[in-house]
């Protein structure tokens, strides 16, 4: 069959073979596959969707298309965290070494920002020093003798979702649930870990925006995962705002560092210390969630888990001054206060608005080799349910240009919809 034809079966609705779904990734991950040959098989797919077993062939070919990372030297139950993609989400950097004060190793291969979310490793650069590419050897080694790693995937892992994510982010092919699924669950597979947890965001700022939708992905994450072997567990939570108050880079790194504090925003603090729980118990550190739980908060009000974040940045080459003082984060050069013209209720807040807000203020990348500014952003004061004053302050931005503020500043206001009446917060959790 030629590539043309195994378009066709997708094109017209039927069902692919195994050996012809290997064909497709294999094919495409060794560049044997042009780019607008790939792009119309995944635009078939996008609008005809995959069956359950074409959509475990495509993942299992996907982890196939590269290595698998060995964790095995690293002693107890590996978990991995996994988010499906938001805005402001900030957790991976208080989750990380949170679990690890804990006793659960936590070694993890993240991702950068595109489009309208943000990405860990970006954070993470953010920070003076910091280096996202260690050998192999040194990673399993960091995660042996400070308990957490977190660096950049290499490119022998996975290839098959690092070309297709990029082909699927310019054809308007990303919100499938089949093709979501096997980018994420062969990632996780890929990654080596024995078990992995699922934040699936739901809402505005998510790819899924209803409920219905997430408990679909969550079912099919749960069921692929399950048939290639690994455990996995998914929750749901809110993305109809952003989780917490900062946006950007360095920005998001000081809101990590208070919520280490103690002094975080409360739904990120909240967030947290429930996945660290979940994760505990996954790795058979704790108990039950209610133990998990409790381990987490005595970590943080100890001040182990801020320990643990100074000793890991350190380790991987940055500055862990920063942990005392975040004046020694990048900053950029403007600011300004947006304040609110009218008085009401925040009955709106539209998230992935707010994520292409911080974009336009330099804090993210619209194609995959824009040059971030680290200390671009905005710190947020209003969330759903809010009673604003006129003249009150909806937020402050940060950029590095007035053009930068200009825009930022437009498409902040068009986010953010008053009402007459008070509405209630959305809740943090959907479903677990
Ligand atoms: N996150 C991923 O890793 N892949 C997707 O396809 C969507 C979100
Ligand atoms: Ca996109």
């Amino acid at each position: 069959m030629t590539f043309e034809e195994l378009i066709e079966v997708k094109r017209d609705g039927s069902e692919h073979t195994r050996s012809q779904i290997d064909r497709i990734v294999l094919g495409y991950a060794s560049g044997e596959v042009p780019e607008y040959q790939m792009s119309a098989w995944l635009m078939a797919a996008y609008l005809n969707g995959l069956s359950a077993d074409e959509t475990v062939w495509l993942t299992d070919a996907m982890v196939r298309s590269g290595r698998i990372v060995d964790l095995s030297s690293i002693p107890g139950i590996k978990v991995d965290k996994h988010s499906t993609g938001g805005v402001a989400d900030t957790t991976t950097l208080v989750l990380a070494p949170l679990v690890a004060a804990c006793g659960a190793p936590f070694a993890k291969m993240s991702g950068r920002g595109l489009g309208f979310t943000g990405g860990t490793l970006d954070k993470l650069e953010s920070i003076p020093g910091m280096r996202i590419e260690l050998s192999a050897a040194d990673f399993l080694d960091q995660v042996v003798r400070v308990g957490v790693a977190v660096i950049a995937q290499s490119p022998d892992i996975d290839p098959a979702d690092k070309k297709m994510y990029a082909l699927r982010d310019v054809t308007a092919t990303v919100p499938s649930i089949p093709l979501i699924v096997g980018s994420i669950i062969s990632k996780k597979v890929a990654g080596g870990a024995d078990a992995v947890l699922l934040d699936v965001k739901v809402g505005s700022g998510a790819f899924m925006k209803t409920e219905k939708e997430a408990r679909h992905l969550a079912g099919e994450l749960t069921r692929v995962g399950v048939a290639l072997g690994k455990d996995i567990h998914c929750v749901m939570s809110d993305m109809d705002q952003p989780l917490g108050m900062a946006v950007g880079n360095a920005l998001e790194v000081i809101e990590a560092i208070e919520t280490l504090r103690c002094t975080g925003p409360v739904e990120l603090t909240e967030l947290c210390v429930a996945l660290a729980g979940r994760m505990l118990v996954l790795g058979g550190v704790a108990e039950s969630e209610g133990d998990g739980r409790w381990q987490a908060e005595q970590a943080l009000s100890s001040g182990a888990a801020m320990r643990v974040f100074e000793r890991w940045i350190e380790t991987q080459g940055g500055d862990p001054r920063v942990a005392a003082d975040v004046s020694r984060l990048p900053r950029a050069h403007f600011t300004r206060e947006v304040t609110a013209e009218e008085g009401g209720f925040v009955v709106r807040m539209d998230a992935e608005c707010i994520g292409r807000a911080a974009m336009m203020l330099g804090a993210g990348r619209a194609v995959a080799d824009d040059v971030i500014d680290p200390g671009a952003g905005m710190l947020l004061d209003v969330r759903i349910g809010h009673e604003i004053a006129p003249g009150d302050r909806l937020a402050t931005l940060y950029a590095s240009t007035v053009d930068q503020l200009d825009a930022g500043e437009e498409r902040l206001r068009a986010s953010i919809e008053l009402g007459p009446d008070r509405v209630s917060p959305p809740p943090l959790f959907h479903e677990v």
